[in-house]
């Protein structure tokens, strides 16, 4: 039997029917859909606005993609079948650019651009400034990765390889690239989110190369919890095989 995250979880309720009831299992699986879809959803259309204004490094992604998996795409000769077998843990370990430029991504566009919490009790911070129990304190994931003072002067360009030395990815402190939050309660869904993101990339980027539909349209961010794209983002998808 294929074993999705509901099912592991129903199974560990039968061993632990006093604590993990209905209840809980409804607000696990909640809090995972809340917490995993629109963060996902999010960054998969940051990540293919930055591949459409950046084609070279949507190239070199394509490339990896290839390079990894077998160069069947090249051949006109793919098929969905063969790319989806041919991804498995070990192929995604060794797809360091689409690691790089997808972490760029989420310098850039960090699904959760606000973050904080809420002072149980007085507290003082390690540089000495006073916070009173209830008060917020709050981080700008948002503005932190475009900060040059922590990333350089070129801090606004979508960058993949400041990522990389010699080809292999090179990670951050999460209190530096921050969209996973940081400390004992960083995201619990970050691998399982890169994981989901790169297997959609590949299958669509080994068959097609995209462009925005409309170049000269704006495209913003809309204010919200999460960082959603301002209305639609309309891409054209030419064909590999064909080009
Ligand atoms: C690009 C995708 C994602 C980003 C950027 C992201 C970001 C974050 C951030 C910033 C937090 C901290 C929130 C806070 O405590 O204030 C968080 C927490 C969490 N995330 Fe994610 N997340 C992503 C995907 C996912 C996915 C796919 C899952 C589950 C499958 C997930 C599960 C969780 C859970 C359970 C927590 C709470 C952890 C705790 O409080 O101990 N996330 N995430």
């Amino acid at each position: 039997m294929t074993e999705d995250i509901l099912s592991r979880f129903l199974m560990e309720s039968e061993k632990n029917p006093e604590e993990m009831t209905d209840l809980y299992l409804r607000d696990i699986i909640l809090n995972f859909m809340i917490a995993g879809k629109d963060t996902s959803a999010n960054t998969l259309s940051w990540f293919f606005y930055m591949l459409c204004k950046n084609p070279l490094v949507q190239e070199k992604v394509a490339q990896e993609v290839r390079d990894v998996i077998g160069g069947k795409a090249e051949d006109n000769k793919a098929n969905i079948d063969d790319v989806v077998a041919a991804i498995t843990d070990a192929t995604l370990d060794q797809m360091h650019y689409l690691h790089a430029a997808m972490t760029e991504t989420l310098r850039l566009f960090p699904a959760v651009p606000v973050d904080g919490r809420c002072a149980d009790v007085d507290d003082i911070l390690p540089d000495g400034f006073k916070v009173k129990k209830g008060d917020g304190v709050y981080y700008m994931a948002y503005a932190m990765g475009r900060m040059p003072y922590i990333w350089g002067e070129d801090a606004p360009e979508f960058r993949p390889e400041r990522w990389l030395k010699d080809g292999i990815f090179q990670p951050e402190s999460p209190f530096k690239f921050i969209a996973f939050h940081a400390g004992p309660r960083i995201c619990l869904g970050k691998d399982f989110a890169y994981r989901q993101m790169k297997i959609l990339s590949i299958a669509l980027l080994s068959f097609f190369r995209f462009k925005l539909a409309d170049e000269t349209k704006p495209v913003n961010y809309k204010t919200m919890f999460t960082l959603h794209i301002d209305g639609d983002l309309p891409l054209c998808a030419v064909s590999r095989a064909a080009s």
